[in-house]
């Protein structure tokens, strides 16, 4: 396909790629791991689309030299991969299982011999079942915990991973794992998911100060963030947008950046103690942007349980997840944040930005995917758009590196820049690969910001 050529980048511009532990690495139970909450929920009849678990996922656990070969072959400067709390603490407590650590220990010296720098999420997800049963992140001991196990990782890996995320995206696991349900721990406890969302937070921060302890930095967090559009003028559609806006893009934001919870109806503040927003608010070196799209919004029919209803936005192209290709949205987004956070804000890493496409094999076995071309084209074009307005944007991550265990949607939804057949565990890159590979060698030098 034919596509006008890229922008430059600035020098020191970070190329990535991400995934998570529990959507690529399989061997659940190799070397100590002990089960997570999403291993509990993909046993729960009806929870998973196609009946899968991440029992073996892409098998990266045993394929990771394969893995990082295509990450050499990619030419992208960094890699952001999470860690399995079950596997450095198989119950959420206590000291740490070497064997679990070994395996991330390894990786990160393969990523390093192959120029690319390790950038590590200490939580996507996976929260170790014990920890879940003795009240999950509803709980304010979780946080404490999970600063702990921060330790014991950092005082194994802090010397050579490049850049530490301590989350990822804590509205999303608070909304769909404790508010609706559509996601581990599978809890529906709408407004009253709000102890989630502060004990992530609260753990982040003494994480942060956990890190640091050991000089395990630069330090980040990933949010996920959607440009809100209301559907009408009308005054409840606008309050309605108003109050989806404040939880999905500001809830986790503004305390991070010192300034507290946003105003909410139905957050329970008597969580929050004493010096906990101080705690929260320690300084971070990257605000990582998880982006795919915006939302539409408009108000709820009386009587319903959430103020507001999310609708799917007319006028997009749209993925196979349904959701809209939107690079405006991502433009509009880095500016928001910019015009909003002002001097807190640190520079910004998108730290995911992709889509799932159906893509199959064609009879040569070769992987065609110009949607998705089309789709980062668009996306680093806004970004590209984003730095000219004078946003501070570092670098960019394709979600994600491998088709891989997509949640509640198990192998149905392919977001790789490289195909995987489960059946053979074959991996084959799809022309995206190829198209950012040519970009990232072309970009290679930057330009001057
Ligand atoms: C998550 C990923 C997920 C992606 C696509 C993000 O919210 O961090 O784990 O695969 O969305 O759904």
């Amino acid at each position: 396909m034919s596509i006008a050529p890229m922008p430059r980048y600035p020098t020191g511009f970070r190329w990535g790629v991400s995934t998570s532990a529990h959507q690529i690495e399989g061997a659940v139970t190799a070397d100590g791991r002990g089960p997570s909450i999403w291993d509990t929920f993909a046993r729960s009849p009806g929870r998973i689309s196609d009946g899968s678990s991440g029992e073996v996922a892409c098998d990266h656990y045993h394929r990771h030299g394969e893995d990082v070969a295509l990450l050499a072959g990619l030419g992208v400067s960094a890699y952001r991969f999470s860690i399995a709390w079950p596997r450095v603490q198989p119950t959420g407590a206590g000291p740490a299982n070497a064997a679990g650590l070994d395996f991330y220990d390894r990786l990160v010296d393969e990523l390093l011999a192959a120029g690319v720098d390790p950038v590590a999420t200490l939580y996507h997800w996976d929260l170790p079942q014990p920890r879940e049963d003795a009240g999950g992140w509803l709980h304010r001991d979780t946080a404490a915990r999970f600063a702990e196990y921060a330790d014991l990782t950092a005082a194994r890996l802090g010397d050579r991973v490049r850049l530490w995320i301590t989350l990822n995206e804590p509205f999303i696991h608070m909304s769909l794992g404790y508010g609706t349900g559509e996601h581990a721990p599978g809890r529906t406890l709408l407004f009253d998911a709000f102890p989630v969302a502060h004990h992530q937070l609260l753990g982040h921060g003494l994480a942060v100060a956990a890190l640091r302890a050991r000089t395990a930095s630069p330090v980040a967090i990933a949010n996920n963030y959607s440009p809100v559009r209301v559907l009408s003028d009308r005054d409840a559609d606008r309050a309605a947008a108003a109050t989806y806006e404040a939880l999905h893009n500001r809830l986790c934001t503004d305390p991070l950046l010192g300034r507290g919870y946003p105003d909410l109806p139905g957050l329970d503040p008597s969580v929050v103690h004493p010096g906990d927003l101080d705690t929260i608010a320690a300084p971070i070196d990257v605000l990582g942007v998880n982006y795919y799209n915006p939302t539409g919004v408009r108000a709820a029919e009386e009587g319903s349980a959430l103020p507001f209803d999310l609708v799917p936005l007319d006028g997009y192209p749209r993925t196979a997840f349904d959701w809209p290709v939107a690079p405006d949205g991502l433009h509009e987004l880095l500016g928001w944040l910019r015009d909003t956070y002002g001097d807190a804000l640190p520079p910004i890493e998108i730290t995911e930005s992709g889509c799932a496409y159906d893509d199959v094999p064609d009879a040569d076995g070769q992987v065609a995917d110009p949607e998705r071309i089309a789709y980062l084209d668009g996306h680093l074009r806004a970004v590209r758009a984003a730095i000219d307005d004078g946003v501070d944007v570092r670098g960019y991550f394709v979600w994600s590196l491998l088709d891989n265990w997509e949640w509640a949607e198990g192998c149905t939804k392919r977001f790789g820049l490289v195909h995987v057949d489960y059946a053979t565990q074959t991996r084959t890159p799809k022309s995206s690969y190829t198209w950012l590979r040519d970009v990232i060698a072309a970009s290679g030098d930057g330009s001057a910001r």
